[in-house]
């Protein structure tokens, strides 16, 4: 086992490889700045990692781990159009640095790409990893379907919104680990609890990713803070404030989460405010450990040896208390 730096440092070599100019351009270009864009590389990483708990060389895994990526990233692209989104990672997204059109076409080429990468393996891992990719692409979609039809509806429950992320974010994260595992030649059972693993990881890790949209950094948070709010999506941070308000605060916050008001930063304070003053900024923190360490929980069913797992529990914490 190495340290996550050497994982990542492994793995922006093997990016450089398959971020070549090719014609069109006008296609491949914003494919390459996505890419290049950086971010924290934390789903190729954790597969990457994974291999190598299950004893492989963590360079059969570089295939796999460049799948994901390029899908998250190609997710990113077509999710900054949903969202009208205008900054990623600190600069302009893929639609507001060429156009609409662009980002979409770019998008099903990164998402065709990352298919194409399992043709690297032999036909065993190539079907196993093609058939968990699928299943876990389509729930993607059916996590932002979610996601985009939650933004109008006033009714949205605590359960439907877990299940939302869990599709949209959560799944990824284990598959990104099980896609370890599944290279590693590592038993069924295995497979399947990393897969738990990551995926509590993914739940905790979107919690967060909501909790930053509002209370991040604006300098250093590479997106733009209050985006959500801007959208009316419901967030655990929402949908919190709603249950633990008094009826003046509800009531605002609805109708605020209704409308696209004219006076955004008006909205985006007002909204800061009652998810404060609420409480639900410290029950999303709250839910946000309590994902975490299910997630720990989830490794004592899986063989492996003690220090892995202390590894794998100081990724999780970290995750935890990043600001980006
Ligand atoms: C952003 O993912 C989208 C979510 C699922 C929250 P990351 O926060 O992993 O984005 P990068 O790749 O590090 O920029
Ligand atoms: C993103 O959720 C999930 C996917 C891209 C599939 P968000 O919309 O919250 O991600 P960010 O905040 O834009 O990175
Ligand atoms: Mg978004
Ligand atoms: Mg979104
Ligand atoms: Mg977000």
């Amino acid at each position: 086992m190495q340290n996550v730096q050497f994982y990542q440092d492994a793995f922006t070599s093997h990016l450089e490889g398959f971020t070549q100019d090719r014609e069109p351009l006008s296609l491949y270009s914003p494919i390459n700045y996505i890419l290049q864009l950086g971010g924290k590389r934390l789903r190729p990483v954790l597969t990457l990692m994974t291999a190598e708990i299950f004893n492989a060389d963590y360079k059969i895994a570089l295939d796999a781990a460049l799948s994901i990526e390029v899908f998250h990233n190609f997710s990113l692209v077509h999710d900054d159009i949903m969202d009208d989104a205008p900054l990623r990672r600190g600069y302009q997204t893929v639609h507001e640095k060429w156009d609409v059109n662009t980002g979409i076409l770019s998008g099903d080429a990164m998402l065709i790409m990352a298919y194409q990468l399992f043709e690297n393996y032999e036909p065993v891992t190539f079907q196993a990893l093609a058939k968990l990719f699928s299943k876990t692409a389509l729930e993607v979609c059916e996590g932002q379907q979610y996601d985009v039809d939650f933004e109008t509806r006033d009714d949205v429950t605590i359960g439907e919104y877990l299940k939302m992320i869990e599709y949209k974010t959560a799944v990824l994260v284990g598959a990104a680990m099980k896609m370890g595992a599944i290279v590693a030649n590592t038993s069924l059972e295995d497979q399947n609890n990393i897969y738990e693993f990551g995926k509590n990881l993914g739940i905790a890790f979107q919690l967060q990713d909501d909790y930053l949209d509002v209370f991040g950094d604006p300098k250093t948070f590479g997106k733009q803070v209050g985006g959500d709010i801007i959208e009316n999506k419901k967030t655990y941070l929402y949908l919190k404030a709603l249950e633990f308000s008094n009826e003046a605060d509800r009531l605002e916050l609805t109708q605020l989460f209704s409308s696209n008001p004219e006076d955004l930063s008006a909205k985006i304070n007002t909204a800061k405010q009652i998810f404060v003053s609420s409480g639900s900024a410290e029950a999303t923190k709250n839910a946000i450990q309590e994902y975490t360490h299910k997630a720990f929980s989830v490794l004592s069913t899986i063989n492996i040896s003690e220090d892995k797992k202390v590894l794998l529990k100081a990724f999780g914490n970290n995750l935890m208390n990043r600001n980006v």
